[in-house]
């Protein structure tokens, strides 16, 4: 389940002046007669729906709470600092979904942000970034969404409350500061697999919303570019220079994470970062996915970072046996990490076994916050995400707050260079309410 982009902005501010209203006044695109679904080349709709999970729409386009709804038929539900959201309805129906959108409306709505009607659509919808999606892509995108059943549903109401709900003025000025409108642009500075990778990236499979930090009005900072950000409880890493696991993300562990969930080197795509690889990426040709790690390899600058990589690695294996004989057996919270943790995240080889993150390499012990590691430990990792097929069972239940704290100061101190964290068990407990009802293979 895709998680909602936490600090999503619904725009603030109040804007007069007639060159304004000009600016963020748009016409109603008339409506049509639904397309025959027969209309569109079979091709197109296959096409299609590749850019629709690539843009993760159904995660965001189908109910999941009040026991969830039809796939794409709107109401999920956005919580959001302004207020909530509700998404449209996407299905082909006249009445309560799109099935009256023509292309060139769809069209708008994805290069602008403007409704048929011509009403300013929230930032929620991540029009920001769709508008780097090319003309080819949005039409295959069209071709897909009118072909599937039509679903009769109409969204709750938002609860945004007024002066923002007034969408042309809280819309049009938050677009005014923010927003740069246009379709992706190859740089002829790089190589057609780089340019294809960025393209997917920034625009329909939109990394940076959740690896850019926002500002107070949720849009994404500028000269901030994937310097990490919080979301729904988790950090979504910094995907820059500035990530600080102790082995570079290289292109090869960038393809191995976003193709199969996990990276040898580094762990697995947990929380919201698992329906990334898992609906999206493992659906695309694999020479997409090259792209895209391509590109971040890159971001990264990890040809000129990966020389120290296999010193990393060499330590970590160190730091990670240190704690099974000698003086810290006496240490009452090795202890404890080895009764919870220790059968599962032990590793002796020259290198990590696969299917057995090495903590000492994963982000959850070397981010500024402990978010992470409180995340993982609270929810488990279900078989459906990271590895394929592998789990690990959740500790909401099994530890306390105290417990979670001390687990987490030992791993810090015994496998980073790093200082410590800091109010940890009061964070373990802030982590614990993200969680709104107990996972469900919650272990006691
Ligand atoms: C991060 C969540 C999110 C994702 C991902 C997302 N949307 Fe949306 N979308 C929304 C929300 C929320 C709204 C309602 C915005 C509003 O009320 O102003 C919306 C509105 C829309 C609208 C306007 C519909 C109307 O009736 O006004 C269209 C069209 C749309 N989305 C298409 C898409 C497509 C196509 C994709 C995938 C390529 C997609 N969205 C992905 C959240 C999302
Ligand atoms: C819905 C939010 C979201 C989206 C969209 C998203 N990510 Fe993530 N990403 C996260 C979170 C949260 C984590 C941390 C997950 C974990 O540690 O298991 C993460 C982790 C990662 C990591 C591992 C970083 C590390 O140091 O361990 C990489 C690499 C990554 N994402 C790349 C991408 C790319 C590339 C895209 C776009 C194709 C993307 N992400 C889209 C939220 C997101
Ligand atoms: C029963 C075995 C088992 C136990 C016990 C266990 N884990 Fe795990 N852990 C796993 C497996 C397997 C994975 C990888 C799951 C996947 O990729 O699907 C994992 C992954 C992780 C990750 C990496 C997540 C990521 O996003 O990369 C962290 C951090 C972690 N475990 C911490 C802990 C801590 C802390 C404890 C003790 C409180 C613990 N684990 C106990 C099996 C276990």
């Amino acid at each position: 389940m895709l998680k909602r982009i936490a600090a999503i902005a619904v725009g603030l501010g109040a804007a007069g002046g007639i060159g304004f209203f000009a600016y963020a006044w748009y016409p109603a695109i008339a409506p049509v007669a639904r397309p025959a679904p027969s209309s569109f080349s079979p091709d197109a709709v296959k096409r299609g729906a590749l850019v629709a999970a690539g843009g993760y729409c159904a995660e965001c386009h189908t109910r999941t709470d009040n026991g969830g709804g039809p796939v794409m038929a709107g109401d999920y539900k956005m919580e959001t600092p302004f207020g909530d959201i509700f998404s449209s309805n996407l299905t082909p129906d006249p009445e309560t979904g799109i099935g009256n959108w023509s292309e060139a409306a769809f069209k708008r709505a994805m290069n602008l942000g403007i409704a048929r009607d011509g009403s300013q659509l929230y930032p929620a919808f991540p029009f920001d970034h769709f508008t780097k999606v090319n003309d080819q892509d949005v039409s295959d995108l069209y071709a897909y969404l009118m072909s599937q059943p039509a679903v009769h549903q109409e969204p709750r109401k938002n609860t945004v409350p007024f002066p923002i709900n007034i969408r042309i003025t809280g819309q049009g000025f938050w677009k005014l500061l923010f927003f740069k409108p246009g379709r992706y642009q190859n740089d002829p500075k790089h190589d057609a697999e780089w340019n294809r990778g960025a393209y997917l990236a920034i625009g329909d499979a939109h990394c940076g919303a959740c690896h850019t930090p926002r500002n107070l009005l949720g849009a994404e900072k500028s000269g901030s570019e994937y310097d990490g950000a919080v979301i729904d409880g988790w950090i979504a890493p910094p995907l820059n220079e500035h990530n600080p696991t102790p082995v570079v993300w290289t292109e090869e562990e960038l393809f191995q994470y976003l193709r199969f969930g996990v990276a040898p080197l580094h762990g697995s795509a947990a929380g919201p970062m698992s329906p990334v690889p898992h609906s999206f990426l493992s659906q695309l040709p694999e020479s997409d996915v090259r792209a895209i790690a391509h590109y971040y390899a890159d971001v990264d600058h990890a040809a000129t970072r990966s020389s120290g990589d296999a010193a990393a690695v060499t330590r970590a294996m160190q730091m990670s046996g240190r704690n099974l004989t000698g003086p810290q057996t006496q240490d009452a919270d090795a202890r404890l990490y080895q009764a919870a943790c220790g059968a599962c995240h032990y590793n002796s080889g020259p290198a990590p076994v696969s299917g057995r993150p090495e903590l000492a390499l994963n982000n959850a012990l070397w981010l500024d916050e402990p978010n992470n590691l409180y995340q993982v430990m609270l929810h488990g990792i279900g078989a459906k995400e990271g590895q394929d097929g592998i789990a690990m069972p959740s500790f909401y239940a099994g530890l306390t707050d105290h417990d979670m704290a001390r687990i987490a100061a030992y791993l810090r101190r015994t496998r980073t260079t790093l200082s410590p964290w800091t109010d940890l068990e009061k964070k373990a407990a802030q982590a614990r309410a993200t969680l709104k009802t107990p996972p469900i293979n919650a272990s006691h």
